[in-house]
């Protein structure tokens, strides 16, 4: 059954959601599935802005078939070759085999790598560059280059008529979409802000230069409608979305808040790390607590974008670092987190040197220090260590 929704004058969400996925780029769980996004634009000429993954390719042709009722498609605008939104390239192309690919030049390499047997459409392909527009009768398309927003051959296309953005990953979110497709109609700041964050951070959360970039030349575009290609539809409180990127993308902390994020094999790490949360919470701080042992790696990256703080609490392990806390380490040094103050909590029974290595690890972050005020575990906390935790809690409000 066709799934259409009108987001603005001649424009149509002819995307797709899919609750079956278990794991977005086979490494994040999405637990709320996740949509795919693509639009028709109906007028003197007709245009699809991106396709959708493989998964929910037979729903997405239906939609576009619907929102085109029976017109042909002139033109199928790339602004993404990530085959979750490119998959289904070809067979569009098979389908309405006389539209012409709208790309960039950075486009037309990926195109022939991912789809060989089409080398006539690519020949043919409309090639735009930052600033370049199309019309399609009412509505002109305009191109902005976003390189590295999430890959480099990104770009937005702006429609003017109707002030729409499509914005390719940037706004995007994980989360399938329940029937209502526009943000202001999902309570996003409760039930969608942590999910756009993790999304943020682990997707895109490396290439925060070039989103400000992108947010410094939309700024000049006078933008109604933010389409992006994960998640809900923003024509409501953009600034309040746009503000969320500006931060993130600066690496500014988004809370004025800490986050506790332990490792620990049979509970004793985990004890000193909630007297120490409980210790900051008597503080008058806001803190969040976290078991790297069950929560997802990306949920714990996406907790060092919000808070300003971050403790982390580990054993030594193989005379390393227990592996969750380590990984999360390697993790927020590849997705290059700045600006960030940690506190560390070791254990160790016999030979403790978590809190050195880690350390060693925050030292090569950006601008991130490491709080003086180590606790160390030997066995379990003791009571003995009261005045060890107290300050290192008073060193960790003092931070914020
Ligand atoms: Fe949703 Fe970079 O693809």
């Amino acid at each position: 059954m066709q799934n259409i929704q009108s987001i603005a004058d001649g424009i149509f969400y002819v995307g797709a959601s899919d609750r079956r996925l278990a794991k977005f780029e086979n490494l994040f769980p999405i637990p709320r599935g996740v949509s795919y996004n693509s639009y028709v634009i109906v007028d003197d000429k007709t245009a699809l802005m991106d396709t959708a993954d493989a998964s929910v390719g037979g729903q997405f042709l239906e939609n576009v078939a619907a929102a085109l009722a029976g017109r042909g498609l002139d033109y199928l605008v790339i602004d993404h070759m990530e085959p979750d939104h490119a998959a289904m390239v070809e067979a569009v192309l098979l389908r309405w085999p006389g539209a012409r690919l709208v790309c960039n030049a950075k486009t037309v390499p990926m195109l022939r790598m991912y789809f060989p047997g089409n080398d006539a459409a690519i020949a043919s392909a409309l090639v735009v560059k930052e600033g370049d527009s199309l019309s399609l009768g009412r509505h002109t398309l305009s191109f902005v280059m976003a390189p590295m927003v999430h890959w480099p051959e990104v770009m937005m296309s702006f429609e003017s008529a109707t002030g729409t953005l499509f914005s390719a990953d940037a706004f995007g979110t994980f989360g399938a979409l329940d029937g209502a497709i526009f943000a202001d109609e999902v309570a996003f700041p409760t039930r969608w802000l942590d999910d756009a964050r993790r999304y943020y951070a682990n997707i895109v959360g490396k290439y925060g230069v070039q989103v400000q970039g992108v947010l410094k030349k939309a700024a000049g575009l006078p933008i109604r409608t933010i389409a992006p290609l994960h998640g809900p539809i923003w024509r409501q409180d953009l600034e309040w979305f746009i503000g969320k990127y500006d931060l993130w993308s600066r690496c500014e902390p988004e809370e004025k808040a800490v986050t506790v994020l332990y490792g620990s094999m049979y509970g004793n790490t985990a004890s000193a790390a909630n007297a120490l949360a409980a210790r900051i919470a008597a503080q008058g701080v806001k803190v969040a607590v976290h078991d790297l042992s069950c929560v997802d790696n990306s949920e714990a990256v996406a907790e060092c974008w919000r808070a300003a703080v971050i403790v982390l609490a580990a054993p030594t392990y193989n005379g390393g670092i227990y592996l969750p806390a380590g990984e999360l380490l390697d993790d927020l040094k590849a997705l290059g987190l700045h600006d960030r103050v940690f506190a560390l909590v070791e254990s160790g029974s016999w030979a403790p040197m978590s809190g050195k290595l880690m350390a060693a690890k925050i030292g090569e972050l950006k601008n991130c220090t490491v709080l003086d005020q180590k606790v160390t575990v030997r066995g379990r906390l003791t009571a003995a260590q009261d005045a060890e935790l107290d300050a290192c809690a008073r060193a960790v409000a003092a931070a914020l």
